[in-house]
């Protein structure tokens, strides 16, 4: 049996990867939560994982934790995620991811543990695309547009440091944008999923509200993405970064016309100017070559199928 912690056990990647730890039956899952984290998505896995208290914010409670659990292998999923807020909040965003992982590699520094640990680093990273610049290598400039990006930079960096100077065992996934089931609201293929739902339900006047529908991102499914993750910690060498993607890109307005399409009344699509972002990364499309080339790894799930599931996700709730 392997040790497991899962830190973001609560939020949407942190409790597919639970799911999935669940089905190979090798794992000890231990998560950590901040007392006041929702915990819907975990309902369905109380009885399978040792919840912990814990704030990675807090040097102390990072180091305690590490100490009772002791673990073989660290997921690190806790992050602010969503981008717009990091305009809005930008030292709270930097503060969580920052921090939040310093003190994970501190902690494990200090305790002599030698866990392998996998960084939710971010296609964000890329930032700046230009279209002569795709599909994205993992050697592409690094060009943030928003201070979340320029966070998950920091961790990337962190990442390489703590190898080269301290020997911390961590691999990098770059994950590229990834949907599914308890997708929080936010995010656009949630939002836009939910508002439908809401619509059907009559429960709001029949028009969508979207941002700039211009942009491209390329969409991977939660449910492979989770078992990328764990994967990159079974065969990826420590100190070295990998995208995780499709390799197609999507645009957001087709994203939006697809879930038109399966929805059950007519729908207004309007465009609200809160919606757009001081600076949208404009293209994202990777290229998952030396993952695969160092795992196997493929995706299985086609994005249809994700879309699908997500309009069901919020027309049951
Ligand atoms: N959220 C949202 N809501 N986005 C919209 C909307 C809308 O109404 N309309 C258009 N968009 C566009 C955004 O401007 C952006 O170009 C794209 O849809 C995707 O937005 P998000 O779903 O919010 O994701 P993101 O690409 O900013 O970031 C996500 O992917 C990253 C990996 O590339 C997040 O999951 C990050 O945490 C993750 O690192």
């Amino acid at each position: 049996m392997r040790r497991v912690l899962v830190t973001g056990v609560t939020g949407f990647a942190g409790s597919h990867l639970v799911d999935y730890l669940l089905t190979r039956g090798d794992c000890e899952i231990y998560g950590i939560q901040r007392w006041r984290s929702r915990t819907e998505n975990i309902e369905h896995l109380r009885d399978h994982i040792t919840l912990l208290e814990c704030d990675l914010r807090d040097a102390s409670s990072t180091r305690d934790t590490l100490e009772r659990v002791r673990p073989d292998l660290v997921f690190h999923l806790a992050a602010q995620s969503f981008v717009p807020t990091s305009w809005s909040a930008p030292s709270e965003s930097l503060t969580t991811n920052v921090l939040g992982q310093l003190n994970i590699f501190e902690a494990v520094r200090r305790i002599g543990s030698r866990c392998r640990i996998q960084l939710a680093c971010s296609s964000e990273e890329y930032g700046m695309v230009y279209p002569d610049e795709v599909p994205i290598l993992e050697t592409n400039p690094l060009r943030p547009l928003s201070p979340y990006a320029v966070s998950k930079v920091a961790q990337d960096m962190l990442g390489y440091q703590y190898w080269m100077s301290w020997k911390v065992d961590n691999v990098r996934t770059r994950g590229f944008n990834h949907e599914g089931p308890r997708r929080g609201p936010v995010f656009v293929a949630s939002d836009f999923a939910k508002q439908i739902a809401d619509i059907e339900k009559g429960r709001k006047p029949p028009v969508v509200h979207v941002g700039n529908l211009e942009a491209l991102r390329d969409f991977t499914d939660v449910r492979d993405m989770v078992r990328a993750y764990w994967l990159a910690l079974e065969k990826c060498e420590p100190g070295e970064v990998y995208n995780i993607c499709s390799g197609r890109a999507w645009k957001i307005k087709d994203v939006l016309d697809h879930l038109l399409g399966l929805s059950r009344v007519k729908i207004e699509v309007k465009q609200d100017p809160a919606r757009l972002r001081p600076s949208d990364v404009p293209v994202l499309i990777g290229d998952h070559g030396k993952f695969t080339n160092a795992t196997g790894w493929e995706p299985t799930i086609p994005f249809e199928q994700t879309l699908a599931d997500m309009l069901e996700y919020w027309r049951a709730r």
